[in-house]
């Protein structure tokens, strides 16, 4: 296994190119499995969890093909059994939004149940209840989802209790070949929520108000295929922010990115005295030598502050110039950096769904042990800004959501490399 190695204390100064986002690509690689034309994706990252997908649906009989910088051909026209098994979906949850695209084109299908996650139970229910709410009939037995739809899957009104991306995408995905009308409400509003709507709408779909808590979609019978490039990922875009953000005399600019996915990022970094100056396509971040103010935050679903960005906010909050409380309110487990910070010597305090960040005058380094993606970059982060060296190990948490993160953070003047673990 690697680990990653940093020297800190180096101030971050240039510009970095942000990829296309992962939560997004997963999601237009199954909508890929709608259509027996082929599909071509660009401004695809290159990680782990694609691979991990990409594998599942040749299991399923998709033809998959990655081309030069970032492109991806898909070719579902003839799809094998429908049958996902938990081996290729156990590793990476959104593999089960495979379900509703098999039943649609194929009447019938039998997906793993993906199981628990370090950051939280993340149940299913909501994409099974709207499943069978268009239609399908699912039946739980032996870790796996058995669905069918003899006679397709036909249009509903579907009205989530609470707000959930992965179901909203479900639903979007098994309701666009769905006889007759959909409409969701309390849907995810997310920026990957709209570009999965796009490029269903660029294949043929009839989807409106795609980004708004209701959404509206009218099943057609057949979607084409398309040529469409992924959306920006926000979530890297801001992992480097914040990372310039932590290291004194920085001054960085993200680049092919959407800032304005980004506002309540962007305030809660004004208000700790961070200058962040947004275009239309990049943002500048400056930072001086001075010690930053607390802020205190909550997650939120979109367009709050997203909790995927929640564990880098904290590392960045270790240092700030008093106590700052930070809640998280999508996943009830999401503070497993807290203690691996804290052997940093930061001074944090879990409290259920709170954690208190009392910031500390500096950090010291130490190894330290990666639990899940943005958690292992919350550390890479910490350790930027750390005396001294940092071993963060279990990197392959990184691997699956950041493209090339070593060689970004050198360009930008970063102390840090991959070494194999003895
Ligand atoms: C997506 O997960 C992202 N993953 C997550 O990113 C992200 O943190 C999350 O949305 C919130 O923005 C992908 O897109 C692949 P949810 P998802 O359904 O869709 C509960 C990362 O680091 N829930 O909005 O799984 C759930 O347990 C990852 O890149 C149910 O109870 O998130 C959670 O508490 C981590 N039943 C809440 O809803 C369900 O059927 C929101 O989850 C579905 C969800």
């Amino acid at each position: 296994m690697d680990s990653i190695l940093i020297e800190g204390g180096n101030a971050l100064q240039g510009e970095v190119q942000i990829i296309g986002a992962k939560n997004s690509a997963l999601k237009l690689m199954v909508a890929a499995l709608l259509s027996d034309d082929p599909v071509t994706l660009t401004n695809m990252p290159e990680l782990a969890d694609t691979g991990f997908l990409a594998h599942l649906m040749r299991h399923l009989g998709a033809e998959v093909a990655t081309g030069p910088t970032g492109t991806m051909q898909i070719c579902a026209k003839s799809l094998g059994e429908p049958v996902a098994p938990y081996d290729l979906v156990r590793k990476m949850r959104a593999t089960f939004n495979v379900l509703g695209p098999l039943l649609a084109r194929k009447g019938r299908a039998q997906v793993s149940l993906p199981g628990g996650c370090a950051i939280g139970a993340r149940p299913v229910d909501l994409h099974l209840e709207a499943l069978s709410a268009l239609g399908a009939k699912i039946e739980l037995k032996e870790g796996y989802a058995y669905a069918t739809a003899p006679n397709g899957l036909t249009g509903a009104k579907i009205s989530f209790p609470f707000v959930s991306v992965g179901a909203t995408e479900h639903a979007m995905l098994a309701a666009v070949l769905a006889k007759g009308e959909t409409e969701l409400l309390n849907a995810a509003r997310e920026p990957e929520i709209l570009d999965l709507a796009n490029m269903l709408n660029a294949m043929g779909a009839r989807i409106k108000n795609a980004g708004h808590a209701s959404i509206q979609i009218t099943g057609v019978e057949k979607l084409h295929g398309v040529n469409y490039a992924v959306v920006s990922d926000r979530i890297e875009a801001g992992t480097y922010a914040l990372a310039a953000a932590a290291c004194p005399n920085s001054d960085v600019k993200v680049s092919n990115c959407v800032p304005s996915d980004l506002d309540a990022l962007w305030a809660a970094m004004q208000r700790a005295g961070i200058d962040v100056q947004t275009s239309k396509t990049s943002v500048r971040i400056r930072r001086g030598p001075e010690r930053l103010r607390p802020v205190d935050l909550e997650t939120q679903a979109w367009p709050g502050f997203p909790t995927d960005l929640q564990a880098q906010f904290m590392a960045l909050m270790t240092l700030a110039d008093g106590a700052s409380i930070i809640r998280e309110t999508i996943f009830e487990n999401r503070f497993m950096h807290g203690p691996e910070l804290s052997r940093l010597g930061a001074d944090i305090t879990v409290h259920g769904r709170e954690a208190v960040v009392r910031g500390v005058t500096g950090l010291t380094g130490a190894p330290v042990m990666a639990t899940d993606l943005r958690a292992s970059v919350s550390l890479v982060i910490a350790g930027l800004t750390a005396k001294g060296q940092t071993r963060v190990s279990r990197i392959y948490h990184l691997d699956r959501g950041f493209q090339n993160l070593e060689a970004n953070l050198t360009a930008l003047g970063a102390n840090i490399r991959r070494v194999k673990d003895d």
